[in-house]
């Protein structure tokens, strides 16, 4: 193993502060990405050139002693933190207790307390029941799957701008082919897209309800309302650029589905445990989706989806039609009890809104000078900044790439997204403090004025 400088302790206590103790990347680093280029399939890509050596609170150190101000936690994922107290606590007392039986062979409870967890904060207050997987794109699989089967239909409507995996059926239902379907087809078949609400893009003002209305016309005409199993949203785009719809978009698309018995799965693996400053996306309206699936946020690191929903739709599968050797593993659903126990003690749902305010100021400071910034938008501590020409509407995806990695070089993780790449994204720890963000947004200002 490659020697590497300081800690292998992460967590909160680390010195909550950038550092760059060498240029990025780090000697160090750069003998790993050495490495990695000769041993890891050049398919997997990587957005920052440094190693990680530990991580916790806001703040990701490096292999070479670099302390970088982390705005992306692992996509979504480390709202509590890397390493966060709650999550080691319980993970170890796992770890030694027992690590694998597959809950399909030798059952235990903490794959029940998980479901029960998800019943309680999951929109609505119906009888709900929940299947546990690995990942996000299983999930969602998964509950097209329980939609098809309680419905004895087969279509599934899905979104312009969508995305939502990388195994086959979640490809299909994914929007942009590049990177994730360039030369991976064929896809699985009877999936149909509509058009979503996207404010910045729309070529004139289109109300919530208009938008669903446009949608719903594309689904009934090429689809049938009474094909479709399930119409699959996230309530906010995420890697598809942190676009919101219209108020009254999704309000309408659950009415509709309603009257026409199809299942209304909302995708909340991004958007999901208090990201959005609520628990989950769909709270903001008080829509209450058929089905939800999470991932991301919910178990602090550790591979943990779920599908969670009305218990007749759920129940509607036979026995043995879902599950998975490692899906609800024992030490990722004691890492979300964790999680979620933090969420709830430090009010990470409040904690996402101040975020998000601070976040929204200073890049409104940002627009005051740079007229590349074409739309600030997102809700809590999913933010973002689309980035367009001096026309103020086509985009500039190398501008948007410029400016990320400038923000690397000057030790802030942050990421970009969005259907043409010019979207930066902001997904801080809900744990960061906003000291430590004015930090980081200090750099994100200084990177739009270098790139100018
Ligand atoms: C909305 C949404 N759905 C599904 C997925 C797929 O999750 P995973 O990468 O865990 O398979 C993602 C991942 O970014 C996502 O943002």
């Amino acid at each position: 193993m490659t020697e590497i400088a300081g800690t292998r302790t992460g967590g909160p206590a680390l010195p909550q502060e950038r550092r760059l103790v060498t240029e990025v990347p780090g000697p160090r680093s750069r003998e790993l990405l050495a490495r990695r280029a000769e041993h890891v399939a050049a398919g997997v890509g990587t957005v920052l050139p440094v190693f990680v050596e530990a991580a916790g609170g806001g703040v990701i150190l490096d292999v070479d002693g670099n302390s970088l101000i982390d705005l992306a936690s692992g996509i979504a994922v480390t709202g509590v933190g890397n390493a966060a107290p709650e999550v080691v606590d319980r993970v170890i007392e796992q770890v030694q207790a027992f690590t694998h039986t597959c809950f399909m062979v030798a059952p235990y409870d903490g794959y029940v307390e998980v479901c029960e967890r998800l019943a309680e904060l999951t929109p609505g207050t119906h009888a709900k029941k929940s299947a546990l997987f690995n990942s996000g794109a299983e999930a969602v699989e998964n509950a097209v799957k329980i939609a098809r089967s309680a419905t004895g239909r087969m279509a599934v409507g899905v979104f312009d701008h969508a995305y939502h995996g990388r195994t086959n059926l979640t490809m299909a239902m994914t929007a942009k082919n590049m990177p994730y379907k360039h030369r991976f087809g064929p896809f699985a078949g009877e999936v149909y897209r509509a058009p979503t609400s996207y404010p910045f893009r729309e070529p004139a003002p289109i109300s919530g309800a208009e938008a669903a209305g446009r949608a719903i016309d594309v689904l009934d005409k090429q689809a049938g309302a009474s094909n479709l199993a399930a119409v699959v949203i996230e309530p906010i785009l995420g890697e598809g650029g942190f676009v919101v719809p219209e108020d009254g978009f999704l309000p309408r698309l659950r009415e509709w589905t309603e009257a026409n018995g199809i299942v209304m799965i909302a995708d909340e693996i991004q958007t999901g445990f208090c990201r959005t400053g609520d628990w989950f996306a769909c709270d903001h309206e008080g829509v209450v989706p058929d089905l939800v699936t999470t991932a991301k946020g919910m178990a602090g690191g550790l591979p943990l989806a779920a599908v969670t929903g009305r218990a007749e739709i759920m129940d509607a599968v036979h026995v043995g039609g879902l599950g998975g050797t490692y899906g609800g593993n024992p030490v990722a659903c004691a890492a979300a009890l964790g999680a979620i126990e933090a969420m709830r003690t430090h009010d990470l749902c409040g904690a996402a809104r101040r975020l998000g305010e601070v976040m929204r100021e200073r890049l409104a400071a940002v627009r005051k000078a740079h007229t590349c910034v074409g739309d600030i938008r997102g809700r809590g501590a999913m933010t973002a900044v689309e980035i367009v020409g001096t026309d103020g509407h086509t985009p500039e995806p190398v501008r948007a790439g410029s400016i990320s990695s400038y923000c690397h070089s000057q030790g802030v993780v942050t990421l970009t997204c969005g259907t043409y790449g010019n979207v930066l994204r902001f997904l801080p720890p809900l744990v960061m403090s906003t000291e430590l963000l004015h930090d980081a947004f200090d750099v994100v200002a200084a990177a739009f004025d270098a790139t100018a």
